[in-house]
This record gives C-alpha cells, structure tokens and sequence, in this order.
C-alpha cells in the first residue's frame, strides 16, 4: 500500500495557536528540537468525531514538556478547542490526532532555554494500527536487546521524542527478524512495555501488568485496569521477571493506538487470545464509543 507522504497532504493543521494549510505547517532545519530532542507528543483517536479522553492526553502533553523543562505556550482549554475545530475542520469521524511541540531555532544550544515552543496539532484518518488477521488473531513479539531506562537517566515518564530512538531501534530490528512489534524489558531486566504500548499478562484469570516506573503509565492501560476491576477481574501491578510469560495463559497490549491487541506469540511461545482479553477489548470497545455510559 503507497502512504501519501505526510508533508504532501491536503487539509488543515492548527499552528501555533492558528489554523493553518496543512502543507505549509514547516518548521526551520536549526530547530531545537531536531537536534537536542527538545520534543514531546501525544497520539489521540477520534472515534465518531469525538477525541476519547482528550483532555487527558493535552495534560499529559503539559506535563511531559515540564519533565523536559519547558512549559507549553498554550493552555490545556485551547488546545482542547482547537483540537475539536480542526477535527470537525478536517471531517474525521474515525481517526489519529497527532499534538507536538517542541524548541526552536532562537538559539543553537544543548540549553534550550531561549528557544521558543512551538505548538501544532494534526488529525487524519488512520483507523488501526495492525491490520488483517493479527489484529483478532494476536501479535507476534520479539524479546529487543534494547532496554527502558532507569529514571534517573532518561525523563521516562515523558512522552519525549527523544525516548522513542530506543523504540525505533527495537521496532525495526523485531520487524527484520519476522516479528510484529518488540518487547522491552527495563534496565532491571524486568518486563517493561511495547514500542508503543504497554504490557498485560493473564495468569489463572487475573491481570499482571508491569508497575509503571520505567515508561509511560498508559492512558488506555489506566482505562483497562479500571474496566478489570469493574468486570472483577483481578488486577496486580507488579514487578515481573520475563519467566512470567511462561505461566501467562493470555498476553494483550494496550495503548491509544493499539487498543486492546491480542499477543498471538512472544519468542516463539504461542498465547491464545482467552476470554480476559476478549472481554477487556469489548469492554473498551463499547467505551470510546460511548464514554458517558451510554449504548
Ligand atoms: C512507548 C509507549 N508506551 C505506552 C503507550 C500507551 O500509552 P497510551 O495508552 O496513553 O496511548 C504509548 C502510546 O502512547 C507509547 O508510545
């Protein structure tokens, strides 16, 4: 399938507190941000033409840039109104919007305290991240060599740019050796995450997940914890050792946009997609399309 380049499309980006043609949305090569990894975003679905949890995510977008030590020129309302404008703007019933913001050219400095931020927001239609039958029938994972940094070494908890080498890298190399997606363990050698989601074992029928102390404590991965325990399954955040995949039963991902997605394989040793993760998807499945509990 040929993807349209992303600078070669029609439509509307919101910039900078404006909306703008989405092909003039450019910014200049000497940017922070580009070279320092002054960045950080979010990654939101429209479902309906309504942004599940957008609030949320534009807080975490603040509060990711004030892990980086700069603050977003903008309030979380704006950004909110501004997202809701450019969706109805750009027609999307189902889709991704895609917050950024980052440092710019003022200065060309490690310190990017002169910088100015920058803010765009851009939304398309992009319905599911895995298609065809791995999207029901589970995922394969390979184990990367790569690893989640400790806190005091990398601002984990921010939805920083920068942190996304570490994805990139393990994605690329799980893609080359036939897999789906990677699994990472963090710096203790304990399982972490995805290279965009976040990790759930099923074990005897209750939920392990990994405490999130290395990496993104996911929106969805908040939201399906709280649908376990409304569905009484068990839930245990947890440390765990990668020999807990041995006893899981079921193994899913969540994430904004992965959702709830089924792990048909880790390393070569098969899951079933069970019960549990069949109810959790459901269940989520019915909640953004109907986050106030109706339907
Ligand atoms: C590395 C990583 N972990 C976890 C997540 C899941 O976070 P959320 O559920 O807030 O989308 C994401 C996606 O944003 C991610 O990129």
């Amino acid at each position: 399938m040929t993807v349209l380049p992303f600078d070669e499309r029609d439509g509307t980006l919101w910039y900078d507190g404006a909306f703008v043609p989405w092909r003039e949305a450019k910014l200049h090569v000497l940017s922070h941000g580009l070279h320092y990894g002054g960045g950080v975003f979010e990654g939101e679905r429209v479902y309906g033409g309504a942004v599940f949890k957008l609030t949320e995510h534009n807080e975490r977008l603040h509060t990711s840039a004030r892990e980086l030590g700069f603050a977003i020129p903008f309030p979380v309302s704006e950004l909110d109104d501004a997202t809701r404008e450019l969706v109805r703007r750009q027609n999307i019933t189902d889709g991704y919007v895609r917050p950024v913001a980052w440092r710019g050219s003022e200065q060309m400095s490690v310190s990017g305290a002169g910088a100015r931020v920058h803010v765009a927001i851009a939304t398309w239609e992009w319905p599911r991240v895995f298609s065809g039958p791995a999207r029901d029938e589970g995922i394969s994972l390979g184990t990367s060599r790569w690893r989640r940094p400790a806190p005091d070494t990398a601002p984990v908890r921010a939805k920083a740019a920068s942190l996304y080498n570490i994805c990139t890298l393990a994605r690329e190399e799980a893609e080359a050796a036939g897999h789906d997606d990677a699994l990472l363990l963090d710096h203790r050698g304990l399982l972490a995450e995805a290279t965009g989601a976040n990790l759930f074992l099923v074990i005897d029928g209750a939920l392990h997940t990994p405490v999130a102390d290395t990496f993104l404590n996911g929106i969805t991965r908040q939201t399906v914890i709280g649908l376990a325990r409304d569905l009484d399954i068990t839930v245990h955040e947890r440390a765990l050792t990668p020999d807990a995949l041995a006893d899981a039963d079921e193994v899913f991902l969540t994430g904004t946009a992965y959702e709830v997605q089924p792990v048909r394989a880790v390393d070569g040793h098969p899951y079933g997609v069970g019960k549990v993760t069949r109810s959790l998807a459901e269940a989520y499945a019915r909640l953004v399309r109907h986050p106030d509990g109706r339907g």
